[in-house]
Order: structure tokens, then C-alpha cells, then sequence
């Protein structure tokens, strides 16, 4: 079986564009939903996230901020800056982005972001919201992606078995609260595998949707996944490569090449779940900015 490429590119693309028909719409309200996104430290790889967050925004027609500190900004001066961008009205979300130095506890640093500008939805009171099923709530953006890609490919999750592999706040634990759902893209049994699963390959080939956030670079191979099997790679990875320009190429955490010849479906990595990230934290802002116009 050769699986089928779910292009995270042309779903994400249509996406942005029913946000920016959303942006004009509230532009005719003198509206413009405006996100912010704050960034510590000089990671390289958040440095690029943050810079298409911008730029994606500026391309939807909204307005964007992006706040840059150094690695040694404390913990008093960031909480400064979500206390000015909660009650900054040109402001409609804002997220900080993650991993913050280890100096500044991330969990005070969400937990001061107000629930109704959290586009990230990471603050406590929007994942309880979102775990309990309610859709006004903010649902994290790479799992709402992911979720997006699969209704938007045709993939009827309804009864299927899924596994996650992966359990961080980001994407592991939020996708399985979706998943599981009564709701389109939803309706799925669940399992969250970690770093501490006994016997993993006899969980993952259990799945019929098998989704991979453990930032390890070709982790998944094929003898891990079941023929058939729905397959959605969020990793990220830098490796290596001489021949490459910059000296490195990007990878997931599932070994691609192998694992298309055993599933149904796949996401590549470029170009796939990633895509979709950035769509989903646009359409949440609009949501936010809707939110706040209705009061
Ligand atoms: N780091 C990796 N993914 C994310 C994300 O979606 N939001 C934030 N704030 N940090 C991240």
C-alpha cells in the first residue's frame, strides 16, 4: 500500500483564506483582530515559528506584535508584559511562546494570561473548557489542526482506535481531548503511550490513527504501525546533512518513506500538521476578537 499524502499546505492555505474573509468582515465593525506573540531567548527554531506567526497575520489582514526578550529576562518583567497586553484593547490573543528559559516558571506565566486573549489555550481554565467539550473554549492550534486536517481530508475518526504517542501539554494530552469528543473529528478510544509505556510498538500497532508528537527524530517505523493505519507526524526535527545548504534537513518523528508503505494516509513533515498550526492560532484570534466584540 502506498499511503495518501494529506497536504497540510492546501488545507492550511484554504483555512487562511476563510480567516482573512473573517478579518474583513469585522473590518467592517472597525475591527482588526490583532494577535501577539512573545518570544525569550534566541532558540532558533522558535525564532522561525515566531517569525511566521507575523507574517501569516499581516497576510490575513490583521494586526501583529511580536515582543522579543533576552534569555535573561525575568519572571517579573514577562508577567509585566501579559498584564499590558490583557488589557491592551488592540489586542485580541496573544500567546508566549514555548520553552521559556528555566529561570521563569512557564505554569505563572500562563496562568496569568486572561482566559479570553489565550489563542494558545494553554491557561487552565481553557483546557478544563476544552476537556469538557465546550466549543466556544480555545482549542490548542497543532492539535485543532490536526483535527482540521483530518475532517477536512474525509477521514471519519467515528470508532477508531487512536494512539498517541506523547504526552506534553502542547499537543499529546489536547489531542487526546479532542479525539474523544462527541463532535466531527471526534468519537475516537484513546490511548496516550509515553516515554514510560511498557511494550510500545504492541500499543502503536493497535491504531487506526496513530499520532506522533515526541520530537525524535524517524522514531516511528514501519513494523510500529498497523496496514491501513492513519498516520499524523507532528515532529519537528533538525538533522544533520552535509549535502544540505544549511547544513541540516528537517524530519518527523515517523520514518516516512517506510511508514507511507504501510498506512492509508500520511502527513508529510515539511508540509503537513505544521501548516496547519499557524492557520488554527489565526482563526482562534478572529474567535477572540468576535468574542470580545460580542462581550
Ligand atoms: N512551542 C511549540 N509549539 C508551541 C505553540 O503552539 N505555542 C507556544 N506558545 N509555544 C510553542
Amino acid at each position: 500500500m502506498t499511503a495518501r499524502v494529506l497536504d497540510g499546505v492546501a488545507i492550511a492555505n484554504a483555512i487562511r483564506l476563510d480567516v482573512a474573509v473573517e478579518a474583513a468582515a469585522l473590518l467592517t465593525r472597525g475591527i482588526i483582530p490583532g494577535l501577539a506573540v512573545v518570544i525569550v531567548g534566541d532558540d532558533p527554531a522558535s525564532q522561525v515559528y515566531v517569525a511566521s506567526k507575523g507574517k501569516a497575520c499581516l497576510e490575513a489582514g490583521m494586526h501583529s506584535e511580536t515582543i522579543r526578550f533576552a534569555g535573561t529576562t525575568t519572571e517579573a518583567e514577562l508577567l509585566a508584559v501579559v498584564d499590558r497586553l490583557n488589557a491592551d484593547p488592540r489586542i485580541h490573543g496573544f500567546l508566549v511562546q514555548l520553552p521559556l528559559p528555566k529561570h521563569i516558571s512557564s505554569e505563572q506565566v500562563l496562568l496569568r494570561i486572561d482566559p479570553n486573549k489565550d489563542v494558545d489555550g494553554f491557561h487552565p481554565m481553557n483546557v478544563g473548557r476544552v476537556a469538557v467539550g465546550d466549543q466556544t473554549a480555545f482549542r490548542p492550534a497543532t492539535p485543532f489542526g490536526i483535527q482540521q486536517m483530518l475532517i477536512k481530508s474525509g477521514i471519519d475518526t467515528r470508532g477508531m482506535h487512536a494512539v498517541i504517542v506523547g504526552r506534553s501539554n502542547i499537543v499529546g494530552k489536547p489531542i487526546a481531548s479532542l479525539l474523544v469528543q462527541d463532535t466531527p473529528g471526534g468519537n475516537c478510544t484513546v490511548t496516550i503511550c509515553h516515554s514510560r509505556s511498557r511494550d510500545l510498538p504492541s500499543l502503536t500497532r493497535q491504531a487506526d490513527l496513530l499520532v506522533v508528537a515526541i520530537g525524535k527524530p524517524e522514531f516511528v517505523t514501519a513494523e510500529m504501525v498497523k496496514p491501513g493505519a492513519v498516520v499524523v507526524d507532528v515532529g519537528i526535527n533538525r538533522v544533520p546533512d552535509p549535502a544540505a545548504a544549511r547544513g541540516y534537513r528537517i524530519v518527523g518523528d515517523v520514518a516516512y518513506a517506510a511508514v507511507a508503505e504501510v498506512a492509508s494516509a500520511i502527513t508529510p513533515v515539511p508540509g503537513g500538521v505544521g501548516k496547519m498550526t499557524i492557520a488554527m492560532l489565526l482563526m482562534n484570534t478572529v474567535q477572540a476578537a468576535r468574542q470580545q466584540a460580542a462581550g
